[in-house]
């Protein structure tokens, strides 16, 4: 395994929840973490001071104008990107039958075009990196396992599996591209549907942040060996 001391690593929507956890546990590995996030400043400016005061990058990823801004800004502060976590995306809940243009973009936008383009900015500048980098993507059971209310959320993370798999092949032997694929992992109060979903997780319980930064710190410190990867920390509940 590498170490990540001093390696410039991109977590985006990392102002709260699971990002938040991933910087945190990055930067405890000795990483420099830059931070991105799009509305949440109060919140980014909590997980810099969690991250040793970790400098913070606002980007509305919607736009590939705005991802390109932020990998230029971040290459500027750091002088390098070594690795880069996918982490923000969009959730919602809709029946397919009443599915409009603007819902349906609404998920696409973040979870699947701007997971897209900021790899490829990634891969870009570490590509020109002596020691390469790594990409994580944060997928979801969702684009793993169907449901019905969540087709076009599904659609966009399983579109996040197969970009993870076609990049992988693309940017080797220098830049490994893995996903990580998380199960029920609840920050609020649970509501009826992450209740059913624990219950029927073999784990029986619900996992935590800690769990998926867990992961994706193994996939940043591998070698370039192991790519085109896809890990569910999920509880079991994939196998169901
Ligand atoms: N929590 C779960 O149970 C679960 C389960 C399966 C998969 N996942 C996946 O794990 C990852 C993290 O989950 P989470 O629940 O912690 O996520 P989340 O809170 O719903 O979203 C993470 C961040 O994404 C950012 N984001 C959304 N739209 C954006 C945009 N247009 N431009 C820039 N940033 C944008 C937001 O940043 P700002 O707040 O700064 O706007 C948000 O804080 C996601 O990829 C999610 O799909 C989560």
């Amino acid at each position: 395994m590498q170490s990540l001391t001093n390696r410039v690593i991109l977590v985006t929507g990392a102002a709260k929840r699971i990002g938040r956890d991933i910087a945190i546990r990055l930067a405890r590995e000795g990483a420099s973490v830059a931070i991105h996030y799009n509305g949440s400043e109060a919140e980014a400016r909590e997980t810099s001071a969690l991250c040793g005061f970790a400098p913070f990058f606002k980007a509305n990823l919607e736009h590939v104008a705005e991802i390109e801004r932020l990998f230029e800004d971040v290459t500027e502060r750091f002088g390098r990107i070594d690795g880069l976590v996918n982490n923000a995306a969009r959730y919602t809940r809709r029946d397919p039958l009443a599915i409009t243009e603007a819902d349906w973009d609404f998920i696409h936008s973040v979870n699947l075009k701007a997971t897209f383009f900021c790899c490829q900015q990634g891969a870009k500048r570490m590509l020109g990196n002596p020691d390469g980098g790594r990409i994580v993507n944060i997928s979801s059971l969702g684009g793993i396992r169907p449901w019905a209310d969540h087709a076009h959320y599904c659609a966009s993370k399983a579109g996040v599996i197969m970009l993870t798999r076609a990049l992988a092949t693309a940017f080797a032997p220098k830049v490994s591209v893995n996903s990580v694929a998380p199960g029920v992992i609840p920050f609020g109060p649970h509501d009826a549907e992450i209740d059913r979903l624990i219950a029927k997780t073999p784990a029986q319980r619900a996992g935590t942040g800690e769990e998926i930064a867990d992961a994706v710190a193994y996939f940043l410190a591998a070698s370039n060996f192991v790519t085109g990867q896809v890990l569910a920390v999920d509880g079991g509940l994939s196998q169901k």
